[in-house]
């Protein structure tokens, strides 16, 4: 997978933490709580390159000029359900981010995507924007998201999964070149129903309990 614009993370604590993850016995709430804990060591990552502002600061000694991520600068988006999952993960480090919402479901036959919500926060035009979403499998509903933000003026966009397939990613990746892609695990491959392998089975349901 050699795109400039993908980075996959190869920490040993990710590592462990996705291997419980995929367990089919990880009950919801801890299938949540590592979700939400693997975000945030992938959002120390994905913030590198977020603008820093100069601010003055005071300490008991002195005067200084330090730097700062602009309060207003940030915004995560969910593609629901499963990436709702992730947000508080992203909020641990970076609380003031405001949060947009994208609904997207695939279609179970033909997998393609297809948006049902689209709620963003005003100025969104002017953030750099995490697009979130547990699962990159065909990449279709990534690719879409992030087509419907750009229409909507976003320019500076990057996506976070924690387990992504080689398809996904290679679509993902030629379709929006201008977008680092930050993924925590890389899988094997997708099965006929669109399934990452070995993956963790259906991730919306896993976080919500709904099956
Ligand atoms: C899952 C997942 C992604 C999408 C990935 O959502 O959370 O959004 O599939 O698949 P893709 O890369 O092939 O588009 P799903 O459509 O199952 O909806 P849900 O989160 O509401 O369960
Ligand atoms: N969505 C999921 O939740 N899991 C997969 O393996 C693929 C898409």
């Amino acid at each position: 997978m050699n795109y400039p614009n993908v980075f996959i993370f190869d920490h040993p604590l990710i590592k462990h933490k996705v291997s419980i993850l995929r367990e089919k016995s990880t009950g919801m709430k801890e299938f949540r709580e590592l979700i939400e804990e693997i975000t945030t060591i992938m959002t120390y990552e994905a913030m590198r390159e977020v603008e820093l502002v100069p601010v003055e600061v005071e300490t008991p000694l002195e005067k200084t000029v330090q730097y700062r991520v602009p309060e207003e600068s940030v915004a995560i988006v969910p593609i629901l359900r499963a990436g709702l999952g992730m947000v508080n993960g992203v909020h641990k480090v970076f609380p003031t981010a405001r949060v947009g919402h994208i609904g997207m479901y695939r279609d179970e036959t033909t997998l393609a995507p297809q948006e049902y919500y689209c709620k963003l926060p005003e100025g969104i035009e002017k953030k750099t924007v995490f697009v979130v979403d547990p699962m990159l499998a065909t990449g279709g509903s990534a690719c879409d998201a992030i087509a419907a933000l750009k229409k909507r003026g976003v320019c500076n966009i990057k996506m976070m999964s924690i387990i992504a397939a080689p398809e996904g990613i290679r679509r993902l990746a030629t379709a929006h070149p201008d977008v680092k892609i930050y993924v925590s695990t890389l899988d094997r491959c997708l099965n006929e129903h669109g399934y990452i392998l070995p993956g963790l089975g259906d991730a919306g349901d896993r976080l919500f309990g709904t099956k």
